[in-house]
């Protein structure tokens, strides 16, 4: 959420940053700035808006000489939180004296009376944000060393951080820090970039530092020097990013989404290569980090997550009681912290999470750290903080995601949860042959998603008859109840239609009321255990002239005869089949609002990996 990017070295900074805030613009889009230093001064550009338009003002504004000259520098792209996308609130913010420059992501949530206490001092604010009361804080404790000020003043801030500052009086170095709030770091060869995630970073090196929690690192041209807040020296190590610098383009496809879309029969063999053991009928997934004794002793599993990870977790838990016969539950990760979870060491806490850098999820790994659970991330970004905190878990390996709506990742998330289930079903109650034989379903799954691709021409057909519509209702029930949960998130979140998922026996008490003559009703009508009951509410609710588009089994006439339009997916085990039937949805939902002529990769609004709470 909210991007940072900083730069020191041989380039150009102004366009090694824009460059780098366009590869970070999935995650916040309503404003971005940046801050160079130029002849022993900051000088800043700011716009509301896109990274294209920053990139048009700063063109128009400044001379084409400081494009070459200057080689210091920091970036921001905004999710706003404080205070509206206007060009004041854009970041960088500056102290009173105009020396001092910083970015920030995460909040400030002591802001106010720092803010009165400045302002008592003589500050004047330009801003409604709380960056702007950190960066004062700088230049009110700055005495010479912007290290020491960024130490003194993050001793008096409450809440959560990853900041980039620079000052005109040194301009040789970039101090950067973080609290919450991640902040990579790539060494490159003359060379060290700042940013909160690495996709800014790969086109210049693939060797980065991923700071800690309290650490604050002074970055020059030749290297970093970490220390933590109290200034006591730290290592760490240098990684290698395992992604290269295409995986983070488009490839050729008109969004990002399509793009992800299209990528799923390979992510998804990425995610299952290697993990199944055909011999044993069991799944290997070393990173659980569980002998055969742990796995015994787990009494129950809570998945926890948001948005989308979450809705794979429901998945998930259908699938450790079915499969596995272990008690399971899902818990919404903003909330876990705030009630009184009731966990002990025999509980399995499985944290999902695209990102690994969700704030609620991250919370709800230390809440249930503290609790002694045994707790695993299944995250896709490696080095993550979720993935680092939880210390075990299973990388999706899905590649990077940046299209805000996520797509790979939750099909990978759900096929990573059944090859735990498999193996922790194995250790209970399958047989060989039994675990042999979903081992083969699971297996099967990325020629499954290619099949429902396939359809992608027809699918955007269908679309057409959908994308005027302001409502829509999304039902299934047993597995596929969560899907509908997700494919309405899908397409509200895109198209930014009004559209609900429910159990398919849930409308009668109360939703029904909405159905008006055309209304959509996409009904995931499998053939597998439910499918009658849910035809039922099917006829329910064309009997109150709703248009319902079905998900329904190849070759499944009789479901078929229930609809006005039908998206067939391929007969696979009744689990297996959550998968291919959401990638269905993810079409629909990318072709209604391609229709709309929205904007897909970077909905009003929403920002990728949600950092604050
Ligand atoms: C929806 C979407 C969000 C995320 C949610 C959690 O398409 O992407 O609902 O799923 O913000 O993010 P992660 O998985 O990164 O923790």
């Amino acid at each position: 959420m909210c991007g940072i990017v900083g730069y020191i070295g041989k380039s150009s900074a102004p366009s090694v940053l824009i460059n780098g805030l366009r590869r970070l613009e999935y995650r916040g889009y309503d404003s971005a700035g940046l801050a160079i230093l130029e002849d022993g001064s900051v000088v800043v550009s700011k716009s509301p808006g896109k990274v294209a338009s920053l990139h048009d003002k700063a063109r128009e504004e400044w001379p084409e000489e400081r494009f070459g000259s200057a080689h210091v520098g920091i970036a921001h792209t905004r999710w706003a939180t404080h205070g509206p996308p206007t060009e004041a609130n854009a970041h960088p913010h500056l102290d009173q004296s105009g020396d001092v420059a910083l970015v920030h992501n995460g909040i400030i949530e002591n802001y106010r009376p720092l803010r009165s206490r400045l302002e008592a001092k003589g500050h004047h604010f330009y801003s409604d944000t709380d960056t702007e009361v950190l960066s004062h804080l700088i230049g009110d404790v700055y005495s010479g060393d912007l290290f020491q000020a960024v130490c003194d003043a993050l001793s008096q801030v409450e809440g959560t951080f990853g900041i980039a500052a620079i000052s005109s009086k040194e301009p040789g170095r970039i101090i950067t820090a973080r609290r919450g709030s991640p902040i990579v770091i790539g060494v490159g060869d003359g060379e060290t970039i700042v940013a909160s995630d690495a996709s800014a970073i790969i086109s210049h090196t693939r060797q980065v530092i991923y700071l800690e929690d309290n650490d604050i690192a002074v970055v020059t041209a030749e290297g970093v020097e970490i220390k933590d807040l109290n200034q006591v020296p730290v290592t760490r190590e240098l990684a290698e990013l395992g992604f290269d610098a295409e995986a983070a383009e488009k490839g050729g496809f008109e969004h990002f989404m399509l793009k992800e879309i299209h990528e799923q029969p390979d992510s998804l063999r990425n995610a299952i290569r290697g993990r199944l053991d055909f011999n044993l009928g069991s799944s290997v997934l070393s990173g659980m980090g569980t002998s055969a004794r742990d796995l015994a002793e787990i009494q129950r599993v809570v998945l926890l997550g948001c948005g989308t990870s979450l809705h794979a977790g429901l998945v998930g838990e259908y699938a450790f009681e079915d499969l596995a016969d272990i008690h399971a539950e899902v818990q919404q990760a903003a909330e876990f912290r705030y009630r009184n979870p009731l966990i002990s060491r025999s509980d399995l806490v499985v944290a999902i999470s695209q990102s690994g850098e969700t704030a609620d999820t991250l919370a709800a790994v230390r809440e249930a750290n503290q609790k002694g659970a045994f707790v695993m991330g299944l995250c896709n970004v490696v080095g993550s903080t979720i993935a680092r905190e939880t210390g075990r878990g299973v990388y999706l390996h899905a590649g990077p995601e940046i299209s805000v709506a996520s797509t790979k990742a939750f099909t990978c998330q759900v096929a990573v949860l059944l090859m735990m289930a498999l193996k922790l079903g194995r250790g209970r109650r399958f047989s060989r042959d039994e675990g042999m034989r979903l081992a083969q379903e699971i297996d099967a799954i990325p020629q499954l998603v290619e099949r429902t691709i396939e359809q992608n021409d027809r699918i955007a057909a269908l679309a057409e008859r959908y994308a005027a519509s302001e409502h829509a209702f999304f039902i299934g029930r047993g597995y596929l109840f969560p899907v509908a949960l997700e494919g309405a998130l899908k397409l509200k979140e895109i198209s930014y239609i009004h559209a609900e998922g429910y159990h398919a026996a849930e409308l009668k008490h109360g939703p029904i009321a909405l159905l008006e003559e055309g209304t959509p009703i996409i009904a995931l009508a499998n053939d597998i255990p439910g499918k009658d009951k849910t035809l039922g509410n099917v006829e329910e609710c064309r009997a109150r002239g709703a248009r319902i588009l079905g998900v329904v089994t190849e070759g499944d006439k009789e479901a078929a005869e229930f609809m006005d339009d039908v998206i067939e997916v391929p007969a696979c085990h009744p689990l297996v089949s959550t998968i291919p039937s959401a990638v269905a949805l993810q079409l629909f939902a990318y072709h209604v609002a391609r229709i709309r002529a929205c904007e897909i990769d970077q909905p009003r609004n929403l920002a990728k990996s949600v950092t604050v709470e």
